[in-house]
């Protein structure tokens, strides 16, 4: 395989980091192409726990080359607070970190404006994580963005700032926010700029050597494909798109080179932020998972909200990407459940439906369709081998695989490198 893709098939945070860590091992580029610092990717290697947001996680594994490419908006103190970070744990990025000169820039308004805008939603709030995903997305939409490369030429860099300054001073204030804490200079741009200049690149030239020279690229998702701003709960979404064609559009890879598209499903569902969720358990057996399964944000620190595993949203996921292989993550966190549901189907008034609904009204007030699996009392975390799982769980995940759509190729046991079971 020359071209993976991996994504998360919910609302994000499905263990995409750690997998990824534990692929990149054999594979040469890994590349983000989507959102911004409002990921939080978390791998963990012989006990060491590393947070990434905006630099792949195949960062861990000393001959990969990470490569944040065009479709990623980037905060540029951020990327080199998280260089630091790795620098300081002794990981040397020197050679093997680039930058896509034509990323789009997250500047200090984009994240005054969207805690100005979450501000102003009365009641409607969606649960950012006000890393200025959204407003920079938006700026990038109307052409009045800011980009890598605009930061490595002063002139250019004072024209664009100068054109839109008003613009933006206007939106904050037009929200009841003063614009004049807005840390928005010139030689700020330029010192980060400066800073940054070594990792920047032309990465699609970059891919494309190295797709010529038959090296292996990995693409990792960001986010979930619920969140997608086309085909997720809208207004309840990110700004970018998750899905597939995210991945191929961000990174300048050409749709048919890729090989493979692997698919990261939580064994049950988490979900931070606003927006409907017909699996959620707001009682004490979903305050179980988040126990168990340490369900806080890897970003916001926010808890997430639990529920058992949807196989609507799931198979939905899986059939607009055309994922080939499902990695199911944290079954872990079940052990011990006496019981554990599926939902298999929503009812909508006297109607059974299957499909997944574009009206996030509408899927708030779906009725789940549970059907019930008894559970395993054992620890699985120590187990490596897909045969020593109890038969409880093999059942549950043969189930999935049927419900989704798409076999079950890997099944992760613990936060650690090494705990996983291949099948
Ligand atoms: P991502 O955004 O998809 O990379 O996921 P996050 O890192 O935000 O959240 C996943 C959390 O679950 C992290 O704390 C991981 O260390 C942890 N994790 C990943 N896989 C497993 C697993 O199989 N079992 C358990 N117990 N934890 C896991
Ligand atoms: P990873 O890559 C989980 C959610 C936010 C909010 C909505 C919009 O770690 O899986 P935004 O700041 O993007 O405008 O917020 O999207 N969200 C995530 N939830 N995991 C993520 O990333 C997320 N990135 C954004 O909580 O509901
Ligand atoms: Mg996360």
């Amino acid at each position: 395989m020359t071209v993976t893709a991996l994504l998360g098939l919910q609302w994000g945070d499905e263990g995409k980091g750690k997998m990824v860590d534990i692929l990149s091992a054999e594979n040469e580029f890994i590349v983000r192409c989507q959102g911004g610092s409002n990921a939080g990717h978390t791998v963990k290697v012989q006990g060491e726990t590393t947070v990434l947001h905006l630099i792949p996680s195949g960062v861990l594994s000393p001959k990969a080359v990470c490569v944040i490419g065009h479709g990623v908006v980037l905060d540029p103190a951020q990327f080199l607070d998280e260089v630091a970070t790795l620098e300081g744990k002794g990981v040397d990025v020197t050679g093997r970190l680039f930058v896509s000169d034509r990323a789009h820039v997250v500047l200090p308004f984009h994240k005054l404006l969207d805690q100005a805008q979450e501000d102003a939603r009365q009641g409607g709030k969606i649960g950012t994580t006000k890393r200025g995903i959204g407003p920079c997305y938006e700026e990038k939409a109307s052409r009045q963005g800011l980009r890598v490369l605009d930061l490595l030429d002063e002139d250019r860099l004072k024209a664009r700032l100068g054109a839109a300054a008003d613009l933006r001073k206007k939106r904050l204030e037009s929200l009841g926010t003063d614009a004049q804490g807005l840390d928005d200079t010139v030689e700020l741009y330029l010192e980060l700029g400066r800073k940054l200049k070594p990792y920047v690149a032309d990465t699609v030239a970059m891919l494309h050597d190295a797709l010529n020279e038959g090296r292996k690229i990995f693409l990792e998702g960001a986010q979930g494909v619920l969140l997608d701003i086309d085909l997720g709960t809208y207004p309840y979404v990110t700004s970018s798109t998750t899905n597939i064609g995210g991945l191929i559009s961000g990174s300048g890879i050409p749709a048919r080179a890729l090989d493979q598209t692997l698919g990261v499903l939580k064994a049950y569902t988490t979900r931070v932020g606003s927006g409907p969720f017909p699996t959620e358990l707001a009682c004490e057996v979903g305050q179980g998972l988040r126990d168990r399964g340490a369900e806080y944000g890897a970003t916001t620190g926010r808890p997430r909200r639990c529920g058992w595993f949807d196989a609507v949203g799931a198979r939905f996921a899986v059939q607009v990407n055309g994922v080939d292989k499902i990695l199911l993550t944290k079954s872990d966190v079940l052990s011990g459940c006496e019981e554990i549901a599926i939902c298999t189907a929503y009812k909508v008034g006297d109607k059974v439906t299957k499909r997944y609904p574009a009206d996030s009204e509408d899927l708030s007030k779906v009725e789940p369709i549970y059907e019930t699996l008894p559970g395993w009392t054992e620890d699985i975390s120590d187990t490596r081998n897909y045969v020593d799982l109890p038969a409880n769980m093999k059942a549950y995940v043969d189930r999935i695989e049927e419900l989704c759509g798409a076999p079950v190729g890997a099944i992760s046991v613990g936060p650690g490198r090494e705990a996983i079971i291949e099948r």
